[in-house]
């Protein structure tokens, strides 16, 4: 017997605002083909004006909840993989709690950019494993239209909104690959990286939040090859073959490197759910939501296998496998 983390629900929320690659060609020497091209973006969700991080992962929660048919008081822990929390401190992860009325149990934020999904998640799984939680909800959210130089086209023009949520229960499975829950996890950092992808502020420094700095085009080596070795590792580690995997789930930086790394993997397009033409990349929240708008149209189902992985500053990279 052995204790397994199995998703009982998901949802996301997106902000209201659209904006279409042509908003930024008013006030950048860039273009609706370029960003089409080069990124596969072509709309992304920005926050209103004082709509916060843990409003989206409030909403993100609440719409997780209801597909579970659960409410907070079934909730044990909270974790929310952010890198643009509401504040320096607390946690967006409390704010959650109080706001979902919640008064028993824990919650925290994990900071591991793009990949902090994939971190929270594992993180998640270690505490349900290990008996420390019951029923965790994950949430990504960001609000990455905060912290973008609106005069750097090459990264501006990359990133939206939004949250996704997922809630994983525990459940007793036989240790076998055919459980239902997180089959295998793979993690992984390398500080030497830091100047590749980083915040040119913060708390201990400047004082300020800082605006986000991409090498973009360095950055793109680095993710088809990490990001297929990672996803391979996890797989290995759940006994499970490329030709087995139902649904890609992977963040959604660049259509690229998405198609890259299925190509390297030898899982067709099909088979690979896709959010970044509307959602733009919205770091820790690309995951949650792609699954969620994959669950919704009805794609991934019960019993599927599902393989996420994901890239971000640090660098930090790792990947999921799950069955539905
Ligand atoms: N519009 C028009 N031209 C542009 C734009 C733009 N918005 N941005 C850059 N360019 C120009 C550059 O200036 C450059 O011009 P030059 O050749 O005259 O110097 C040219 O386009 C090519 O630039 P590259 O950076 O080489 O373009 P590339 O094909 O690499 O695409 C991109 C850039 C989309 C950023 C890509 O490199 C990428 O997606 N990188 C990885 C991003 C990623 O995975 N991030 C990780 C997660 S993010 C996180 O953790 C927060």
């Amino acid at each position: 017997m052995t204790r397994r983390a199995v998703a009982l629900g998901v949802g996301h929320y997106l902000p209201e605002r659209v904006v279409e690659n042509a908003w930024f060609e008013d006030f950048l020497d860039t273009s609706d083909e370029w960003i089409r091209t080069r990124s596969g973006i072509e709309r992304r969700h920005f926050a209103a004006e004082g709509e916060t991080t843990s409003d989206l992962a409030l909403r993100a929660a609440q719409a997780a909840l209801d597909d579970a048919g659960l409410t907070a008081d079934d909730i044990d822990c909270i974790l929310v993989a952010t890198s643009t929390p509401d504040l320096t401190f607390p946690s967006v992860g409390t704010m959650v709690q109080s706001r979902l009325g919640m008064t028993r149990g824990f919650a925290f934020d994990v900071q591991a950019v793009c990949a902090g999904f994939v971190y929270a998640l594992c993180n998640a799984n270690a505490l349900i494993v290990a008996g420390q939680a019951e029923r965790v909800l994950v949430i990504g959210a960001e609000t990455f239209s905060r912290i973008m130089d609106w005069e750097d086209r090459s990264t501006c023009v990359l990133f939206g909104d939004g949250a996704g949520a997922l809630i994983l229960g525990a459940e007793t499975g036989r240790g076998t690959k055919e459980d239902r829950g997180i089959l295998a996890t793979d993690l992984n950092s390398d500080g030497r990286y830091r100047d590749m992808l980083f915040v040119d502020g913060g708390v201990s420094t400047t004082g300020t939040a800082g605006k986000l700095r991409m090498q973009g085009n360095q950055l793109f080596r680095q993710a088809v090859e990490k990001l297929t070795s990672t996803a391979e590792t996890s797989l290995e580690k759940a006994g499970i073959l490329g030709s087995e995997v139902d649904w890609i789930v992977p963040h959604q930086a660049n259509i690229r490197i998405i198609q890259g790394t299925a190509r390297k993997m030898g899982v067709p397009m099909n088979r690979v759910i896709l959010t970044v033409q509307d959602h733009g990349n919205t770091s820790a929240a690309s995951i949650p939501l792609a699954l969620s708008v994959g669950v919704a149209e009805e794609r991934i189902k019960r019993g599927d296998i599902v393989l996420s992985e994901a890239i971000g500053g640090g660098l930090a990279w790792g990947s999921v496998v799950l069955r539905w």
